[in-house]
């Protein structure tokens, strides 16, 4: 088989940019290791920045999230039994964030493949990139049993974090940078009405919190617990008690509890691969960068890279310009990098880190004193997590 760009990685980087460039004309194949059910079948966070909410209406699949998703113009910050009200809308002058879960947009980015034709190739095993460096790369999968092979112009790795678009690059022609962080979040999703009807990020001794939601139907609730605990360690009651304990008393007397129907536990890292060009093939999404969960950045920064990567592709196929797909790397990685800061920064300031000093505690908590007094504080806060531009 022959195309113009060979996409590797089905989940919502891979599908967009897939989705994107047919709409223009641009022939791609995409190669996913898994079934479509399995794809769909992983709870990810559900935060769209507004620039992440405009590509999906670009891509014609922004219909279910306009009238399904919610819009957001503000989240708490609980803290010594009270909260304080971000106000995104007044901060940034009007923007917004997007509530809408991934599962969902991931769902509805495989439809809009399906009715257009899109050639997406699922449970395509041993995926491996071949000759990038020159410009004749290509892709040799397994199929049935056969060994199938797609020639392309460009490799897009858009295989997540365990992918093998990255480990195909040369140790080094890569450098990594890495924060791994002494907890994990512990996720609980139930079909209850949320304890609010905007997102409550919690600052408490006995670690983080958050209350998150899906849909006014659809709860979605994390606590940090030390790498060691595992799922067994948390029956529901005891999820419920540890949560509440962490939420000022008005927000635990109101949440409203239930059957757990997905529990699991996610482990905090922060990482970036340079450059996210080698040769032919360029890294988009998990495959070149990881943050932890704190400030809802990992969908919006595949979102980014993306974006980049589709206007870079245009510009070549359309207008014969390659300043885009030489300098990709570097724009991406410019946005990359206050994605990662950003995210870091949450997670500095609202979870317990075992082994801070008392001093590293009272910086932490001048950290927030500070935000919640400063208007100028607030508004980066605010700028930064509905998302700088593109
Ligand atoms: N061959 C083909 N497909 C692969 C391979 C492989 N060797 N390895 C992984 N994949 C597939 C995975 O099965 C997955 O469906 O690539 C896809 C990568 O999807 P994600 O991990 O969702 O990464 P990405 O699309 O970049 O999404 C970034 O979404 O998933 C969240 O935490 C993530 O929020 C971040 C954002
Ligand atoms: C989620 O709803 O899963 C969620 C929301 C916000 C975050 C992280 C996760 O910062």
């Amino acid at each position: 088989m022959k195309t113009q760009v060979g996409i590797i990685g089905g989940g919502p980087s891979g599908l967009l940019l897939s989705q994107l460039l047919d709409l223009q004309g641009i022939g791609n194949i995409l190669l996913e290791k898994h079934t479509r059910e399995y794809v769909l079948g992983r709870i990810r966070a559900g935060v769209l920045e507004h620039g992440f909410a405009d590509l999906m209406r670009e891509a014609q699949c922004g219909d279910r999230m306009d009238t399904e998703g919610e819009i957001h113009g503000g989240f708490y910050i609980a803290h010594d039994d009270t909260r304080d009200r971000i106000n995104l809308k007044r901060l940034t002058g009007g923007n917004s964030v997007m509530v809408y879960g991934q599962t969902e947009l991931t769902r509805d980015l495989y439809e809009a493949r399906e009715k257009m034709g899109g050639k997406v190739i699922h449970e395509a095993r041993h995926v491996m990139p071949h000759d990038i460096t020159t410009n004749a790369p290509y892709l040799t999968y397994n199929t049935g049993g056969k060994t199938k092979r797609i020639d392309c112009d460009y490799i897009i790795g858009a295989d997540g974090f365990h992918g093998i678009s990255r480990k195909s690059i040369p140790a080094n022609k890569i450098r990594t940078f890495e924060r791994v962080y002494p907890f994990g979040w512990l996720g609980v999703l139930s079909n209850t009405k949320p304890v609010s009807p905007e997102l409550i990020y919690a600052k408490h001794e006995r670690g983080f919190a958050l209350c998150s939601l899906r849909s006014q139907t659809l709860s979605r609730y994390y606590i940090q617990v030390p790498l060691t605990d595992t799922v067994d360690d948390w029956p529901d009651d005891a999820f419920w008690a540890e949560l509440k304990r962490r939420l000022p008393k008005d927000v635990a007397d109101a949440l409203i509890t239930g059957p757990s129907i997905e529990k699991s536990i996610a482990p905090l890292r922060s990482f970036v691969a340079e450059p996210m060009r080698y040769g032919n093939m360029f890294l988009a999404g998990d495959a070149a960068h990881i943050v932890p969960p704190t400030g809802a950045r990992g969908l919006n920064s595949a979102a980014s890279d993306v974006y980049y990567l589709y206007h870079a592709m245009l510009d070549h196929y359309k207008n014969g310009d390659d300043t885009g797909l030489e300098t990709y790397s570097q724009k991406a990685l410019a946005r990359v990098w206050k994605g990662q800061r950003f995210s870091w920064w949450m997670t500095t300031l609202l979870h317990s880190f075992p082994d801070n000093s008392p001093f590293d505690n009272r910086l932490q908590q001048t950290d927030l004193e500070y935000l919640l007094s400063s208007e100028k504080a607030m508004a980066s806060l605010a700028e930064n997590y509905v998302g700088l531009p593109f």
